[in-house]
């Protein structure tokens, strides 16, 4: 079929459906929602089968729904209405939740369903519900309703009519009262409540230590106590806040006035030293064992079967300069530890996004502070390619993207969770040419023509289509949970086998070979001399993409790489380009 995504952006869970869909066998293009005469257009330009809207934040214009079947993925369950539904999930505490696929018409989410998939609810954030839930739901149920659209004798189902004539629950959006927090009155498990509803957006309004400012990120801590609403510690970049029974660890803040107003960064950032004079910083080495959900630990290493984890829970998978090297020194530990296997195993939402664009902004001399991060990221993705007495596994729970998937390259084996979604490529943030070692990698993993195709392309990539391109090595498990049981065992598995040292041999001798045939230096070298031009050159695209990517400032068109129509149309007559090339 031929499937046009109505969406305002091209977020990891558009981008999932975008690689499920066309993995079965369907054209899919995107359009990005800017107003309705674009909208309009790109249907007259596409003439889909099917309208997809997986994320929409306005109505799809009535001409369009009247003369396309049009599908809405509402990430709700069956009969629940309205823009705020994780958030509502979340605040009432409900055990289950789903996501529905129901056709446009003309009032808000009140069309017949296609499809409904229930998942269980877990206490976690709305971004982090909605990046693995959510989506793993979405395509279950876009699966199931496409499935019923070649059935003749489906007809989808009505929503329940309530007694005053309208149709299911409609609940509106939060209100900021509604949001608010009592910290003389409430708990923990409350306060992380709040949070987690609004987070990433529009992220809980608050006041701290006298500025206004929005929260983000919080987690629980239980071992420290003070008096409410107080601030008692800092730690990397996070500040801990009394509750009433414990407090919660809230690792970034947007300060609401002053002169970096719209920027998330971490929190000890935005408050400064003057207003956290006094605050205790409260250090917890990484290898320090705590209980799940005591504290709030950025990164954690631990051994167990003779296997060295190393777990990074770096918010959005952005790794500033100073989180690189605390990284990298905790690697470096790990290495000297008598595990003889080692798993990078990321954070739980994403592996890595690589450099940290948010902190990159907030910069006086932002080309300098790029140049720095990419060199901390460079240090670090070196001493993993030089970890030659190891063997060094990167599992993916989670999605990267640009340097963060060649960092996870550096490892000897990369293994990922089914619904991964990799983005290996740089050129999206202003032409950026990457660095990360992604010359030596990426060709010497999958070919220098696939590695240009990917570089080029611009396109996700899902965990099978990755695994095909040999870009991975393993894709196993039902979901992230039990792709982390199995990763433990497979790790157990090698480090217990019987040509480890065999491997380990082998693996040290690539290595010199290739530094022969081209030391690993002179990669790093190329690449950073073209950053040099993208940062501090006179081409200002990469900066102008960074301070809209940051800012979030919407699309005002739907790049060509990404609407098929929009090229189509652009070479009708001139025969260049065929439907289906990516
Ligand atoms: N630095 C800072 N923040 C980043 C980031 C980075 N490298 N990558 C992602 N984020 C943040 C986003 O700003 C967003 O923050 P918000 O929710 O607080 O507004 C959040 O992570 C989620 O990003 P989003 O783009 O909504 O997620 P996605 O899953 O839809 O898309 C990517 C994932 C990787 C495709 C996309 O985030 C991206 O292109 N990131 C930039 C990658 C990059 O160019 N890195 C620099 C070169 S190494």
């Amino acid at each position: 079929m031929r499937i046009l995504f109505l969406t305002h952006g091209f977020n990891s869970l558009t981008q999932r459906l975008f690689v499920e869909l066309r993995r079965l066998g369907h054209e899919v293009s995107i359009e990005f929602d800017i107003n309705d005469r674009v909208t309009e257009e790109a249907v007259e330009l596409y003439r889909p089968d099917l309208v997809i809207a997986p994320f929409l934040k306005r109505a799809i214009p009535e001409v369009v729904w009247r003369g396309t079947r049009c599908w809405i993925v509402h990430p709700g369950p069956l009969g629940d209405r309205g823009p705020a539904a994780l958030d509502w999930a979340i605040e009432d505490e409900a055990r289950e939740w789903g996501v529905t696929v129901l056709q446009a018409d003309a009032a808000m989410d009140a069309g017949d369903v296609w499809a409904s998939v229930s998942f269980p609810m877990r206490n976690a954030s709305k971004s982090s519900l909605y990046r693995r839930e959510v989506t793993d739901a979405a395509v279950q149920a876009v699966t199931v309703a496409l499935g019923r659209l070649q059935d003749p004798g489906f007809r989808p189902e009505p929503l329940a009519v309530n007694p005053d004539g309208s149709r299911g629950r409609w609940r509106p959006a939060f209100t900021a009262a509604q949001r608010r927090i009592d910290w003389q009155r409430d708990d923990t498990t409350s306060v992380l409540r709040r949070i987690r509803a609004a987070d990433g957006s529009p992220g809980v309004r608050d006041e701290i230590l006298g500025l206004p400012v929005r929260l983000y990120n919080a987690w629980p801590e239980w071992n420290l106590s003070g008096e409410p609403g107080t601030l008692i510690g800092t730690r990397d970049g996070a500040i801990c806040r009394a509750t009433v029974d414990g407090g919660v660890w809230i690792t970034h803040l947007r300060a609401l006035e002053g002169g970096r107003r719209d920027l998330k960064l971490p929190a000890v950032q935005v408050l400064g030293p003057q207003r956290l004079a006094g605050v205790p910083e409260i250090p917890l080495d990484p290898f320090t064992v705590v209980g799940t959900g005591d504290t709030w630990q950025e990164i954690r290493a631990w051994n167990e079967d003779g296997v060295g984890y190393l777990a990074f829970e770096f918010h959005n998978g952005a790794m500033s300069t100073d989180q690189c090297r605390r990284l990298q020194a905790a690697w470096e530990r790990l290495r000297r530890t008598s595990a003889r296997v080692l798993v990078l195993l990321g954070g739980g939402d994403f592996w890595s996004n690589g450099i940290h664009l948010h902190r990159i902004e907030a910069e006086e001399n932002a080309a300098e502070a790029s140049w720095d991060n990419i060199e901390a990221m460079n240090d670090l993705t070196r001493s993993i390619i030089e970890t030659g007495d190891r063997l060094v596994v990167s599992a993916l729970r989670g999605n990267a993207g640009a340097g963060g998937v060649f960092l996870a390259l550096a490892a000897d084996e990369m293994w990922c969770a089914p619904g991964v979604i990799l983005n290996p490529h740089y050129k999206n943030m202003g032409n950026l040419y990457g660095s990360e070692y992604w010359t030596y990698l990426l060709p010497r993993r999958v070919g220098p023509k696939a590695a240009r195709e990917i570089m080029g392309n611009r396109l996700p990539i899902g965990a099978s289509q990755a695994r095909e391109i040999a870009l991975v090595d393993a894709v196993f498990g039902t979901d992230a949970a039990d792709f982390a049981a199995q990763a433990a065992c497979r790790a157990a598995g090698l480090a217990a086998s019987g040509d480890l040292e065999a491997r380990l041999q082998a693996k040290q001798s690539g290595r010199r070979r290739d530094e022969a045939s081209r030391p690993l230096a002179t990669y790093r070298e190329e690449e950073m001399r073209r950053m040099r031009l993208n940062f501090f050159g006179f081409d200002p695209s990469y900066h102008v993409a960074r301070y809209n990517f940051v800012h979030r400032v919407p699309h005002s068109r739907t790049p060509l790489h990404l609407a098929l129509h929009r090229r189509i149309g652009a070479a009708a007559g001139t025969g260049t380009i065929t439907r289906n090339q990516p």
